[in-house]
């Protein structure tokens, strides 16, 4: 079974309402349909009732049993509005302004999440990451005070002796642009947790990836890579990880054990962390593309999951994104 496969199992076990701010865009309306089709998830579509039907007529979708809710005329807009006003007064958001925002369907999701009136949001289908990210993050916050929301990807490839079984997690390559040490240390333990819990790895091994293997070049970066891993060390002793470290030292078992002799994660890991977001954003695209890998993502560190998705997604990919969605909820 692929993990994706796992994911959406999960999810049919204990469905969850989950917010799709971006109603009635074509990918998502076949998503929906499906969704419901397979009890993964309640769908709460947002957006105008009569071209959110229209279109999913046109496209054959059936959203019978998805809620509807339209935020330019919704009869919770001017609570929510209350609610992000007294979350956001402090950073000077007027009563005014934060009436013209819950009108936004993405303001409008990330507070149905905030108040528990869904369980998680997935849109990006047309809006830029940037656009899903900042709401997410100025209203849902992190999971734990002064925490840092990352991404993991989940890549499964066509090898299945690379990584765990053909699966590998990548991160960041979504959200933090140059991460510092101990920020890049957080997004190691995040991701590794992700692994575990929710894509099922028993026992994740965490490379720190860098263009050095265990001192065979020296620079800023290399350090920051190196007490990255010293530091993740520190805070989760029990974690199997280690860096820096190269891509092919990292997941070919021959080279880890020249390059990086003796250590418990060369040539066997199943969970790569990029040093800042231009590597890891190229290297899951590099995967993706010329590596054939079926791929998508999900946000960690947050306090209620949010996800995103590539504008260039498919159906089937926001089912899967959905899925992870409610899983990441339980
Ligand atoms: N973790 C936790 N909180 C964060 C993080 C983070 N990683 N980043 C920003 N925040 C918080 C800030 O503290 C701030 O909180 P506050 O308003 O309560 O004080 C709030 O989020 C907004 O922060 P800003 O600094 O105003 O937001 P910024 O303009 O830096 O945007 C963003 C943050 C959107 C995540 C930015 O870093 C970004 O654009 N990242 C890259 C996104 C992207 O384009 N990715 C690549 C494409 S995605 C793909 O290919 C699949």
């Amino acid at each position: 079974m692929t993990v994706s496969e796992r994911i959406i199992e999960k999810a049919i076990a204990a469905p969850k309402a989950i917010v799709l701010p971006e109603g009635d865009e074509p990918r998502t309306l076949v998503a929906a349909a499906e969704v419901l089709r397979r009890k993964i998830a309640f769908p709460i579509l947002l957006g105008n009732k009569d071209i959110i039907s229209a279109e999913a007529e046109k496209l054959g979708a059936d959203i019978d049993g998805a809620t509807i809710i339209d935020p330019e005329c919704s009869a919770d807009a001017e609570m929510l509005a209350g609610e992000l006003y007294e979350l956001r007064k402090n950073k000077g958001l007027t009563p005014d302004n934060a009436r013209g925002l819950v009108r936004d369907p993405m303001y409008y999701a990330v507070m149905m999440v905030k108040l528990g009136l869904a369980s998680g949001l997935v849109s990006g289908a047309v809006n830029t990451t940037g656009d899903m990210l900042r709401p997410a993050l100025q209203i849902i916050k992190t999971k734990r005070p002064g925490g840092i929301v990352s991404s993991a990807f989940l890549m499964e490839l066509k090898d299945k002796n690379i990584g765990e079984d053909g699966l590998l997690v990548y991160s960041d390559c979504v959200v933090v642009p140059d991460p510092t040490a101990e920020e890049l240390a957080q997004i190691a333990i995040d991701t590794a947790q992700t692994a575990q819990v929710l894509c099922g790895i028993p026992q994740p091994r965490v490379a720190m990836l860098s263009f050095s293997t265990k001192g065979s070049a020296d620079s800023d970066s290399v350090r920051k890579v190196r007490q990255a891993t010293e530091l993740a060390k520190g805070l989760s002793p029990e974690l199997c990880i280690d860096g820096e470290m190269q891509f092919d030292a990292a997941i070919i078992p021959e080279i880890g054990s020249a390059k990086a002799p003796g250590s418990p994660v060369a040539g066997r890991a199943n969970v790569l962390v990029f040093p800042d977001l231009q590597a890891g954003n190229i290297g899951y695209k590099i995967t993706q593309r010329i590596g054939d890998a079926k791929c998508f993502a999900v946000l960690q560190g947050l306090a209620a999951p949010c996800n995103d998705l590539s504008r260039g997604c498919s159906a089937d990919d926001i089912v899967k994104t959905i899925a992870a969605t409610v899983a990441q909820a339980e």
